[in-house]
């Protein structure tokens, strides 16, 4: 028997429901934004990734699923949406006419080879949006407003936001020149891919999983003591506008994020401090590294089936339709044709709708009334039929009513 590769997951009855239930709440949500739906392909030139997310981090040394096709191209799955978007960006040459922000957001399924565990798969669900053409801190904010109000929509109330700034180039530069100094003398206490990280980009090993614990790490210097004084005002300007917006958010200035493009705002998303349920922040050298021209940009994703997850775990009610409106039974074929007929046209007009096509007695369609948990009830009957009249049982209260079959989307409308 072939089975599911480790840390896939096939997606089906409640918990696919699950997921179109929260999948509607955050198409609306982004619409409301103003943010386009946009998919990139499943996989793309490996470079794309090597040279966003960068070589040394976590994801491009050990997590891409790398593969040569037929062709003999380097090929790799998207293990994250942000890169693919910026090459839509870029190829469509969108920095042409910049008036306005161009903003999109995406539900893709990413790939990351990772030990799988609870909430860590190998192929999972990113919720993302990207907001490309603006500097200027209100759009950190707007997508900020965006991530959170997505969790709280979906009744994760308790949500924090964890913010940092990692500052403009020269800041970058000063924290670089900083974690050089400090790590020096101790590198040799760290990890080995640590001692690797040190000499190619020392922040990395912020973001070590062996040594997350050692006291190195964890006195390392502070970004935020390194912004020089733009940077410190952009960062002070954003969180005046979080506090505006009411939004809850805690200083955490040990956040770096994973991956190589970020600059400025940094930001994720947990609740009660446990994995993060999605993070983000602005990249501004992005579209340039990818060779467009420069041009600001600042996104975010939610990882789905963490906040899935999450919901389940704080008992969030998420509403489950297990019923159907009408269930036709019918034994004979001309019953068979009228319930052929009559599907449609229900079906057509909203309502969810069953009928037996697998010749069933009379007796297993009944059962099959209660398996589906039927609002409304018809068993067609040929004599009935000679009149153009159907009776329809309410199969709760057990009345029913004699109709004219063409009344019958009246009578539903009247009484669902
Ligand atoms: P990321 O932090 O790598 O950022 O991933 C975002 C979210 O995806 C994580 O917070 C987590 O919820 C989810 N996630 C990541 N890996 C897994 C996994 N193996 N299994 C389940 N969920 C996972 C990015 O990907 C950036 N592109 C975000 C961004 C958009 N930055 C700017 N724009």
């Amino acid at each position: 028997m072939i089975t599911k590769q480790k840390g896939t997951n096939d997606i089906y009855g409640d918990a696919a429901k699950k997921r179109t239930y929260i999948n509607d709440i955050l198409a609306a949500l982004c619409e409301k934004y103003n943010y386009g739906y946009i998919e990139t392909p499943v996989f793309e030139a490996s470079e794309l990734f090597h040279r966003s997310v960068g070589e040394e981090t976590d994801m491009v040394q050990k997590e891409t699923y790398d593969f040569k096709d037929r062709g003999d191209r380097s090929i790799t799955l998207r293990p994250e949406g942000t890169a693919p978007v910026v090459r839509w960006f870029v190829e469509n040459k969108l920095y042409g006419n910049l008036t306005d922000p161009v903003k999109v957001f995406y539900n893709m399924k990413m790939y990351r080879y990772e030990r799988p565990q609870s909430g860590r798969m190998r192929e999972f669900t990113q919720w993302g949006f990207e907001c490309f053409g603006s500097s200027d801190v209100m759009s950190d904010a707007e997508v900020i407003s965006l991530a959170y109000n997505a969790y709280r929509l979906l009744g994760l109330d308790d949500i924090v936001v964890e913010l940092n700034s990692l500052g403009d180039k020269e800041s970058r530069q000063n924290y670089h020149d900083a974690l050089v100094k400090y790590f020096e003398p101790h590198i040799h206490d760290l990890c080995e891919d640590c001692q690797e990280r040190f000499k190619k980009n020392p922040l990395r090993i912020l973001d070590c999983k062996v040594d997350a614990e050692s006291s190195i790490i964890k006195n390392a210097p502070k970004t935020l003591d390194y912004l020089n004084e733009e940077s410190k005002s952009r960062y002070e300007r954003l969180k005046e506008l979080l506090d505006m917006m009411d939004i809850n958010y805690i200083e955490n200035t040990r956040l770096v994020r994973g991956l190589d493009y970020y600059n400025h705002t940094v930001f994720e998303i947990s609740l009660n401090g446990s994995y993060a349920l999605g993070g983000g922040g602005r990249y501004n050298g992005l579209v340039e590294t990818l060779d467009g021209p420069e041009t600001p940009a600042v996104g975010f994703a939610m990882g789905l089936d963490r906040c899935l997850l999450a919901m389940e775990e704080n008992g969030v009610n998420i509403p489950i339709n297990d019923s159907i409106d009408v269930y036709i039974l019918s034994v004979s074929e001309t019953e068979k044709e009228t319930a052929c007929y009559l599907t449609q046209e229900l079906r057509l007009n909203g309502f969810i709708t069953e009928t037996d096509t697998m010749n069933k007695s009379l007796k297993s369609q009944f059962k099959s009334v209660d398996r589906f948990n039927s609002k409304y009830l018809i068993v067609l009957n040929d004599e009935e039929l000679k009149t153009n009249k159907i009776t329809i049982k309410d199969n709760k209260t057990k009345e029913e009513e004699s109709i004219n079959i063409n009344d019958l989307v009246d009578y539903l409308d009247m009484h669902m």
